[in-house]
């Protein structure tokens, strides 16, 4: 049966590939993020493609009131909520903490820790009403293994590794399962959105590697939550064939 699935940042890169991914399993999407205008494309595309119900939400996870109001509305609209994927995130800037512009980590914390915080707050009351459902926090390897000029993402990834375990413990009397995601080097727009719209040095990052694709993770996505009711998958950490750790890469 179709299962109703809520991806956040599903306008870009690893989010959009997860939105795809199920659409193309059967599934219906409700996908969110703060560009209507892509948003729009992604909805026409893939209920062309697919044949399944795409519906979108236009949301900036870092306003706690806009998630309080738009989040329980449009589940509502969409007839509950099987799945939830926390994806959106971002990191800002690669310089050394010293030299690093706090409204950088402020904008990191707000959306990749804040904002998913406020987004699953919003979602649980339908899951623990069914007594089921799952959510899929998109976490990094930059959570387990700390890398030169991310301090701040690298923390807020980790606290989405720790929050992840702490609701997954606070559920543990419902069938609501929690996952945690730890992709490596995803080759996406995140790149240049961390070097604030520079392409060549966000095409730097990817040269000579082999890097992950978001279809990649999309796959993993979707095959943890379709495992049988009494198997919960905790985390699952991906890396590039040329990735030790976090920012250890061997290039070409
Ligand atoms: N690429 C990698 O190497 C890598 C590795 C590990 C983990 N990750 C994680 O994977 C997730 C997706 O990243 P990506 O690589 O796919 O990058 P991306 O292509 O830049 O996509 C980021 C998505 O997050 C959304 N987003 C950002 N800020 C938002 C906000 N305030 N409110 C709502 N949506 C917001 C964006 O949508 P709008 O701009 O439309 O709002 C976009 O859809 C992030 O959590 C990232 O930390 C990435």
């Amino acid at each position: 049966m179709a299962r109703n699935i809520f991806v956040t940042g599903a306008t870009s890169g690893i989010g959009l590939c997860i939105a795809e991914t199920y659409a193309k399993h059967g599934d219906n999407v409700l996908i969110s993020g703060r560009r209507a205008e892509l948003l729009g494309e992604v909805q026409a595309r893939l209920s062309k493609e697919y044949g399944v119900r795409v519906e979108t939400l236009v949301l900036d996870v870092r306003s706690r009131e806009d998630v309080e109001s738009k989040v329980p509305a449009a589940i509502e609209a969409f007839g509950g909520v099987d799945v939830l994927v926390n994806n959106a995130g971002l990191a800002q800037g690669l310089d050394p903490f010293q030299d690093s512009a706090v409204d950088d980590a402020v904008t990191m914390i707000d959306t990749n820790v804040k904002g998913l915080l406020y987004v699953t707050k919003a979602v649980l009351p339908f899951m623990i009403d069914k007594n089921e459902g799952h959510i899929v926090n998109m976490g990094s390897t930059a959570g387990i293994y700390a890398y030169p000029g991310g301090a701040v993402y690298c923390a807020t990834k980790a606290a989405v590794k720790t929050l992840s375990d702490g609701i997954r413990m606070d559920t543990i009397a419902t069938d609501i399962k929690v996952t945690t995601i730890q992709p490596g080097i995803v080759e996406t727009p995140f790149s240049e959105v961390r070097f604030h719209g520079d392409a060549e040095r966000a095409k730097s990052v990817y040269a000579g590697i082999d890097a992950i694709q978001p279809e990649d993770v999309a796959d993993v996505v979707l095959y943890v939550t379709n495992q049988p009711k009494r198997l919960q998958i905790s985390d699952v950490t991906i890396m590039a064939n040329q990735q030790a750790a976090g920012f250890m890469v061997h290039k070409k």
